[in-house]
Formats: C-alpha cells, sequence, structure tokens
C-alpha cells in the first residue's frame, strides 16, 4: 500500500535493526485519513469473504480494525490485555508470550461477543513473531468461529510470525512488508511501490 509505504519512509524511526518506531500515526498518535485508507485496503482485500466482525487486540490494533469494520459495515472486537473489572467470566482466554519483552499475558474475550457463527477478520498493528495473532486464532478456535484471515498493517518479514501462521493455514495480508531494518534503512519485500 503505497501511502502506508510513503509514511512509514517519512515518519518511521528505525530504533534498531530490529524495532521500527511508527508513534506518530499508528502507536501513540493516530493518523485518521491513513487508518481510512488502510480500512478500505483490507475490506477490499477481504471483500468476498462474508465477515461479520473483526476480532483485534488492544490498543494498537483498534484504530484500523474500527476503519475496517465502518467499510466492512461489521462489529469491532478487541481483545483485553488487563484483567477487567466488569468482565470477569465467560470468557475466551489465551496465553501470549512477548520475545521482547520477556513477558507472557493473558489475553481475554466475552464469550457474549464471538460465537460459532462468526467469520473474522483478525487484524493487529504489527506482525512480528505472531504470538499476538495465535493468540488471536485460538480464541477464534475456542468460540468455533472460521477466521477468513489476518490483516496485518505492518509486517516485519525478517522475522517468522508470517511462517507460524502459514503454518496454521491461515490466509496472511500485510499492507507493508518491511524486509530490513538495517542501516537505519526501511526496505520493503514489495519494493518501492510507484
Ligand atoms: P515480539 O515477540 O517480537 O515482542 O512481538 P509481540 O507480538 O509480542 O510484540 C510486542 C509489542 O510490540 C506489540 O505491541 C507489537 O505490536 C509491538 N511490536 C513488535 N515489533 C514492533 C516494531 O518493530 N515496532 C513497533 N512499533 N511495535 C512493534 P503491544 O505492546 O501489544 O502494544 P500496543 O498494541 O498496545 O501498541
Ligand atoms: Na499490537
Ligand atoms: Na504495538
Amino acid at each position: 500500500m503505497k501511502s502506508l509505504q510513503d509514511k512509514i519512509v517519512k515518519e518511521g524511526n528505525v530504533l534498531s535493526d530490529q524495532v521500527l518506531k511508527v508513534d506518530s500515526f499508528l502507536n501513540h498518535q493516530v493518523d485518521p485519513k491513513l487508518m481510512k485508507a488502510i480500512g478500505q485496503e483490507f475490506a477490499r482485500r477481504f471483500a468476498d469473504e462474508k465477515i461479520t466482525k473483526i476480532l483485534t487486540i488492544e490498543s494498537s490494533g483498534i484504530a484500523p480494525s474500527v476503519m475496517a469494520g465502518l467499510e466492512l459495515d461489521v462489529p469491532v472486537v478487541f481483545a483485553r490485555k488487563r484483567q477487567s473489572l466488569t468482565l470477569i467470566e465467560n470468557l475466551y482466554t489465551a496465553d501470549v508470550h512477548s520475545f521482547t519483552k520477556q513477558e507472557t499475558n493473558r489475553i481475554a474475550v466475552s464469550k457474549s461477543f464471538i460465537t460459532e457463527e462468526d467469520h473474522l477478520l483478525i487484524i493487529d498493528d504489527f506482525l512480528a513473531n505472531g504470538q499476538a495473532a495465535l493468540g488471536l486464532l485460538e480464541i477464534a478456535e475456542q468460540a468455533g468461529a472460521s477466521v477468513a484471515g489476518i490483516g496485518i498493517v505492518i509486517e516485519k518479514a525478517f522475522q517468522n510470525g508470517r511462517h507460524l501462521l502459514l503454518e496454521k493455514n491461515v490466509r496472511v495480508e500485510s499492507l507493508a512488508r518491511v524486509q530490513s531494518l538495517a542501516d537505519g534503512k526501511v526496505t520493503f519485500a514489495e519494493g518501492v511501490l510507484a
């Protein structure tokens, strides 16, 4: 997606050869027009799938998911990472390990909001080692819902998330695929789009 690539090149900060900081439009400040275009692109790619609901994870998955939900005219459910006072039972849960943070967090979704009738589109902001997406797939499986695929805003193609997801036979659609962050420079797997 060219407008996303352009934004990454213009505003992304390569913190190391592993980490891309995009706080100015995705992870802290959010660019609504870019999010709208991202939502439209996800909707276009999954247009034939009869999606009933989008499943994402707080916090940075929410903005692109809401825009995709608006476009597909379906609700958006986000898995919670922190214990909620009002969400205490009837939960689907999965344990998500972060290799970067070296910690495991339990994510949770109320059983009220995903059922076996659902055909889900899972969305997240980043695909790194795939652990969050695998956790969301596990929750979909517990609910008996089917999954049309996983939509990712920025994939780090040099990490093994895509590989782990493809092993589960799930479709992965990334709007930008970063092949390398070497020498402080972003290189895209899809090349520079015209
Ligand atoms: P990991 O094993 O490589 O750490 O991957 P994991 O999926 O556990 O990622 C941990 C957090 O870091 C996630 O956000 C993920 O989106 C984010 N992340 C991973 N790699 C990058 C990167 O290169 N750049 C940026 N900006 N984020 C990255 P989170 O902590 O759950 O935060 P949020 O969703 O609340 O923003
Ligand atoms: Na995230
Ligand atoms: Na994040």
